[in-house]
């Protein structure tokens, strides 16, 4: 049995709206609404939500109050469901999310502890120190910018988030953590699209991307 844990607590400093970034209104419904969406269209039963404070679950979901940093929040929703054996967490954050994310990340784990959702890097990449001297050129063709969704066998993400606050709080993705832990990863091809929003640049190109799908497609429609 497959759980999502949909983390929404963020506060959404760079974006600077007057709410926390999940709870956003964007091309027409609250930004994580997206995602759930995308969930359901993926036939995916159960979902916990981290919280931010101040905001309710949405319906058909449990709600669980979210931590000081990504991996606490991860830790909090993990915790509310226990029965689960695989876990996708996402971030509310990519409301571009689609159906096809969460099934082949799901499919991943036949062949590894977790499985990660991952765009080919499109722009060179160079490596410099603090000043600022290049000293390598990246292959290119071997590098992936990695997003959510990012699915788990439960006892890896177990024991990659059985780690000292500062280990999990330095961490940006639940991934690392667990190939730090030695477990096996694999990259499951993105793109570009499933971008997050973190600046209100992001937020003006996620809205033009979100006007091709209106109407929202489980938003209840009305008969004319
Ligand atoms: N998140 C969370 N709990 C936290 C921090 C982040 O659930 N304590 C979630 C955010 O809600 C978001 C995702 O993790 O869906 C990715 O984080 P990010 O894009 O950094 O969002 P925020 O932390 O809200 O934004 P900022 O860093 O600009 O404040
Ligand atoms: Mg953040």
């Amino acid at each position: 049995m497959a759980v999502a844990l949909l983390v929404a607590a963020g506060s959404g400093e760079r974006l600077g709206a007057s709410r926390p970034k999940a709870f956003v209104v964007l091309a027409g419904r609250p930004m994580l609404e997206w995602s759930l969406a995308a969930m359901n269209d993926a036939g995916i039963e159960q979902v916990v939500v981290a919280l931010p404070e101040g905001e309710a679950a949405p319906e058909g979901c449990a709600g669980v109050r979210g931590g000081a940093t990504r991996s606490a929040s991860v830790r909090s929703a993990l915790d509310a469901a226990p029965d689960a054996e695989q876990v996708i967490v996402h971030d509310a954050a990519r409301p571009l999310v689609t159906p096809e994310h969460f099934t082949a990340t799901l499919a991943g784990l036949a062949e590894a502890d977790c499985a990660i959702a991952a765009a080919p890097v499109t722009d060179t990449v160079k490596d410099a120190g603090p000043d600022r001297w290049v000293t390598a050129t990246l292959d290119r063709s071997r590098l992936w910018a990695v997003q959510t969704p990012q699915a788990f066998r439960r006892a890896a993400l177990e024991d990659a988030l059985d780690q000292p606050p500062e280990v999990l709080a330095a961490a940006t993705d639940d991934a690392g953590l667990v190939e730090a832990r030695g477990g096996v990863v694999r990259v499951v091809e993105s793109s570009a699209r499933n971008l997050k929003v973190t600046t209100p640049t992001d937020l003006k190109l996620a809205e033009l991307l979100l006007a091709d799908r209106l109407p929202p497609p489980s938003a209840p429609r009305r008969a004319f």
